[in-house]
């Protein structure tokens, strides 16, 4: 007999029922999102094949070069949501200020943020590229236009989130904080199909990712205890951790989710917040993670309990095994005096 097939929307339809009060509205939202991933999967596919990989020219508002399909990822999403009629208004890695629908999607009950692709350096290489996705109930009245205090709220209200991967397949990891699922899409029918139900992170801590290129422009606490994962000095592992970075947030996090790692993006010299964005990058992440027993910090506190207070603000991130983020911040307690790095 073969296995059942559970498609991401009928678990999201059953999670769904858990709440008498549903209206559908969120299951509704999340088809949206499932058919802007179908596409952009499409679109990542055959990016070889047709003019749409290489550089446009343009800069986005974090000062980066964009590439045609990051366009392409962020003109899809943000167009489907908009018009959805259940999302008051959107934010993008991609767009400066927040996005406000028709005035017919006044009444929408969420607000979504976006990395429609994550990894963007990595497509003309075929490697592994992601859309990150993150969605809040609104604060602001029903009836209005969203609002930024829409935005500005903790990861810990998140009340979901979720990651495409398009990889060797593509796939969908989500949780709306009852568990975390991953999905794989088969494309000779169309649909998400559940894989992976409820994945926990391993205990085991085998992997750790991080651009060492930056290891000068470290804090000591974040230097000492890459040392530790080489299995340096003292305080080295017997047995040292493997070294995994592909430069694609959602596939490293991807691996070490299902393998058991730490990922670590730090603050440094010049740059004391590092390079990942809280709301579109870290704060879905963690909130993920948690969900499958990890943690997320910034060196200082969890990830999911920083209270924003800028679309774009970016934040130093750790993320990984419990224990292992818990030493992170022990060690950075211990040795980085100059607290502006992590801070
Ligand atoms: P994006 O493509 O959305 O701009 O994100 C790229 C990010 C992230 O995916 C990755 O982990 C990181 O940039 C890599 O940065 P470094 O090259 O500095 O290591
Ligand atoms: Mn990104
Ligand atoms: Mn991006």
């Amino acid at each position: 007999m073969a296995q059942e097939l559970i498609s991401i929307n009928r678990l999201i339809a059953m999670e769904g029922r858990r709440y008498p009060k549903a209206t559908g509205e969120f299951s509704a939202l999340m088809s949206e999102i499932v058919l802007t991933a179908k596409i952009i999967s499409r679109e990542v596919n055959k990016a070889g094949l047709i003019d749409i990989t290489g550089f446009t020219g343009d800069v986005n508002v974090q000062g980066e070069e964009v590439r045609k399909l990051d366009e392409y990822a962020n003109d899809l999403f943000l167009h489907i949501l908009k018009y959805s009629g259940h999302v008051c208004a959107m934010a993008s890695e991609e767009a400066e200020e927040l996005i406000q629908g028709p005035t017919y999607t006044n009444s929408g009950k969420y607000v979504v943020l976006l990395d429609p692709l994550d990894g963007s350096s990595n497509i003309d290489a075929n490697v592994s590229i992601g859309s990150i996705f993150a969605i809040y109930r609104r604060i602001s009245p029903s009836g209005e236009s969203g609002t930024l205090e829409d935005f500005l709220q903790p990861g810990r209200n998140l009340v979901a989130a979720g990651y495409v991967i398009y990889g060797s397949s593509t796939m969908m990891v989500y949780s709306s904080g009852q568990g975390v699922h991953g999905f794989t899409f088969d494309s000779s029918v169309g649909t998400f199909a559940l894989s992976h139900p409820n994945i926990k992170l391993p205990d085991k801590c085998g992997i750790y990712s991080v651009n060492e290129s930056y290891w000068t422009k470290w804090t000591d606490g974040v230097r000492k205890y890459v040392e530790r994962c080489k299995g340096i000095g003292e305080e080295g592992l017997e047995k040292p951790m493997s070294a995994r970075y592909i430069g694609s947030m959602v596939a490293d996090f991807h691996r070490n989710l299902l393998y058991g790692g730490i990922f670590l993006y730090p603050g440094t010299v010049g740059k004391p917040q590092g390079k990942l964005r809280l709301m579109y990058e870290a704060n879905p992440m963690a909130f993920i993670l948690e969900n499958a027993g990890g943690a997320a910090s910034n060196g200082l506190i969890d990830v999911l309990d920083i209270t924003p207070t800028e679309l774009h603000q970016r934040t130093p991130l750790f993320m990984g095994n419990k224990e292992e983020v818990a030493l992170i911040e022990n060690y950075i307690k211990q040795y980085d005096l100059q607290e502006e790095l992590v801070g």
